[in-house]
């Protein structure tokens, strides 16, 4: 009987841990995890001053190798990282050079919807923070919502909707991370979008300026829910990048964005959604892209 109960007990304590850790994931990181998180990087890479930080998105990977990594780090090696479970988010971190600028590129990013919580998101962004980078360029593959968006084009991000029903700063305050209530009435930076469109004139390639919604995923979005999307204003819709803008913003680090639009939202084209089919329009694109953000560096 005592056995019995001592399982019993043993079994509640189990839940109520589990419970507890679930409820922590939804509140916004730890300072000592990224304290962690710097302490192997910076052993690793002693001599490491990034100015500039990358974080590519779906279909995005293969742009890291034109500039010039010196060196990489797997995620999972990263302190409160993790490896990313999204085919074709490789989950490396690069040292790179390019234009004479250092830079720290994340290849792949992590997810809301992958269930871990905000901390694999908010690593990258106060790594970078933490590591000096003033500038942070976040890229992704969306779905289109305006008739004039064809697979391949590029948009950069004017302004989101987060319709993730939650938000990375939610939690325990420390001016550590910036203010308790960070404004967003400009969250991308208009400088640097100027330099985005200049150097998308000299590519040539085609990228609109629009407002990019965020949704939780996994699933793709119901042709009804991309109907009231347009009506509030969405131009592009994805499951990525306004967690990483949000976290920016707030630290004081200056942002752009840049979406690949894969494929027309649902109902707008015949066409089934599949992650397999947006990477495959992202991969196409991938020459533009690359050339793209080429000449963006070279302009900063
Ligand atoms: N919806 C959400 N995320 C996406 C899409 C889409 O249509 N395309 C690429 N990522």
């Amino acid at each position: 009987m005592r056995c019995a109960n001592a399982a019993l007990i043993a079994r509640f304590c189990e839940c109520a841990l589990d419970t507890l850790v679930a409820f922590r994931d939804t509140l916004r990181m730890d300072r000592s995890i990224l304290e962690s998180a710097y302490d192997f990087v910076r052993a690793r890479w002693p001599d490491a001053h990034p100015s500039l930080g990358l974080i590519l998105g779906s279909g995005w990977g293969a742009i890291a190798d034109a500039l010039s990594p010196r060196d990489e780090l797997a995620y999972e090696e990263i302190p409160g990282l993790g490896s990313p479970s999204v085919a074709g988010h490789t989950g490396r971190l690069s040292l790179a050079m390019h234009a004479g600028i250092e830079l720290f590129i994340f290849r792949g990013r992590r997810h809301w919807f992958e269930g871990a919580g905000w901390t694999p998101l908010a690593i990258p962004v106060y790594l970078m923070k933490r590591f000096g980078v003033s500038t942070v360029l976040l890229t992704n593959a969306a779905g289109g919502l305006r008739p004039d968006f064809k697979p391949g084009d590029l948009m950069t991000v004017t302004d989101h909707i987060n319709m993730l029903g939650s938000n990375p700063l939610v939690g325990p305050h420390d001016d550590f991370w910036g203010p308790r209530f960070p404004d967003q009435s400009a969250v991308y930076d208009a400088r640097l979008r100027a330099q985005l469109t200049r150097s998308a004139e000299d590519v040539p390639v085609t990228l609109h300026h629009g407002v990019y919604l965020a949704t939780t995923g996994p699933t793709y979005e119901t042709p009804a829910e991309i109907l009231a999307f347009r009506a509030l204003g969405a131009d592009a819709v994805g499951m990525s990048t306004v967690p990483e803008a949000i976290l920016a913003n707030g630290a004081g680090l200056t942002v752009a964005a840049v979406s690949c639009i894969t494929n027309p939202a649902a109902g707008i084209a015949e066409d089934a959604l599949s992650h397999d089919a947006v990477t495959a329009a992202a991969a196409r694109a991938i020459p533009g892209m690359r050339t793209l953000i080429e000449r963006f560096i070279e302009s900063l």
